[in-house]
């Protein structure tokens, strides 16, 4: 990465402003963390700043308030700082405030090591309009600034990109892992490289299938999305979920990857059932047989040993959106199949999106994945090719 780190700041005795991405998911009755991975991922920042004796205030959103102070979405009422403390093995304080007379005194009153977590600031509508009277109230807070939110970089918001205008501006630990990761991926992969996608909706990826196809060696699509893929090369797929919308930017896709003799992977068979539901009855048919009444729901057990041959050969896969109806445990099977080749191969494997990192962590294969990111959209945008603005806002590394 060629933006400055922590490593390359004076830290010692100042006040160091941290964007984390501590928007966990929370139980809707009690409002609690339901998966802390996110703070779990943001431990070696913090405990690095703790180590060289900075005075640590840590700012996140959580949810989306919209700017206004919504009580369910209070960084207390989730736990958040008490679950850190948990983490750290030390005391996190945390404040009713985000910026403000209040807020100051509070990191003004910090010792070396010690740890403030702020209020939601999504609280303020001048965090989203990235306004200047945001950035330079969260500016006073401190005197060096870090953005370890790699989850919540393809945001222009105050806390990512507007205050890093106004103090010395570097890169977390998280937010240089991630982005080495995946720009080794795209710019230098050991090959072959394959990426693996799925999702429901081929929209919301085409951005991401172009740019890859750019790069990689093959092409696997399944999940939702292949549905449409299937219908444009005039599959007929019952009443699967398909964006009629989108069937000339499917075959396009499909010219595209024709073209520069990258392989593309569709499924061949399919599990399909006659509810979208967890209990729905189920059968397995080629792709060219789905019935008129029935929808496809996962990827049959021929598309999941081809799928999986193809990538055992890789040395590098980059793997975003589940393969069937992940949620519904009998069509997880496919992307519970994909998970676990992956996690045995000896390649650089990366898994993004939030399902896709769910799947992988309920299946307890997390630690045999080369990369789990924390990101959602920002790792898909990293993917399409784009800047993330919260990056960019960072120091370049001096040449
Ligand atoms: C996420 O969970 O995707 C990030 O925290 C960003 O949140 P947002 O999509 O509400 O901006
Ligand atoms: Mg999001």
């Amino acid at each position: 990465m060629n933006k400055m780190t922590v490593r390359d700041v004076d830290v010692k005795g100042k006040r160091v402003l941290v964007r984390v991405d501590f928007n966990v998911p929370i139980d809707k009755e009690s409002g609690r963390i339901l998966d802390d991975s996110r703070l779990r991922a943001a431990l070696p920042t913090i405990q690095y700043l703790r180590e060289q004796g900075a005075r640590v205030v840590l700012c996140s959103h959580l949810g989306r308030p919209d700017g206004k102070v919504v009580e369910a979405l209070r960084m207390s009422r989730a736990g958040i700082g008490d679950r850190l403390g948990e983490l750290l093995g030390a005391p996190v304080r945390t404040l009713y405030h985000v910026i403000g007379p209040k807020a100051e005194e509070a990191t003004k009153a910090l010792k070396p090591g010690e740890v403030l977590l702020l209020e939601n600031v999504r609280f303020f509508p001048e965090e989203e309009a990235n306004d200047p009277k945001m950035s330079t109230a969260l500016a006073a807070l401190a005197d060096v600034y870090v953005n370890d939110a790699f989850g919540t970089a393809h945001r222009a918001h105050a806390s990512t990109v507007g205050v890093a205008a106004y103090l010395p501006a570097v890169a977390g630990f998280l937010m240089e892992k991630e982005i080495d990761y995946l720009s080794k991926a795209l710019t230098n992969p050991a090959r072959p490289f394959a990426a693996v996608i799925g999702g429901a909706k081929i929209s919301t990826k085409i951005g991401v299938l172009r740019n890859l196809l750019a790069e990689v060696d093959c092409l696997i699509i399944g999940g939702g999305m292949a549905s449409t893929l299937l219908k444009a090369n005039g599959v007929s797929v019952g009443q699967s979920l398909v964006e009629n919308d989108q069937l000339d930017t499917a075959r396009d896709i499909m010219q595209q990857a024709d073209e520069k003799g990258v392989p593309l992977f569709l499924p061949s068979d399919a599990v399909v059932a006659d509810r979208f539901a967890a209990d729905a009855e189920a059968e397995t048919v080629p792709v060219q047989q789905v019935p008129s009444r029935m929808r496809i729901m996962d990827i049959g057990p021929d598309t999941v040993s081809t799928f999986c041959e193809t990538v055992e050969d890789c040395k590098t896969v980059v793997w975003n959106g589940p393969l069937g109806v992940a949620e519904f445990p009998p069509f997880a099977e496919g992307s519970l199949a994909m998970a676990e080749a992956l996690a045995a191969l000896d390649a650089v494997t990366i898994v993004g999106g939030g399902e896709t990192v769910a799947l992988v962590q309920e299946a307890g294969l997390e630690d045999r994945f080369s990369h789990v990111s924390t990101g959602g959209g920002a790792s898909l945008e990293f993917l399409e090719g784009k800047t993330l603005p919260g990056v960019a806002a960072l120091r370049d590394k001096k040449a």
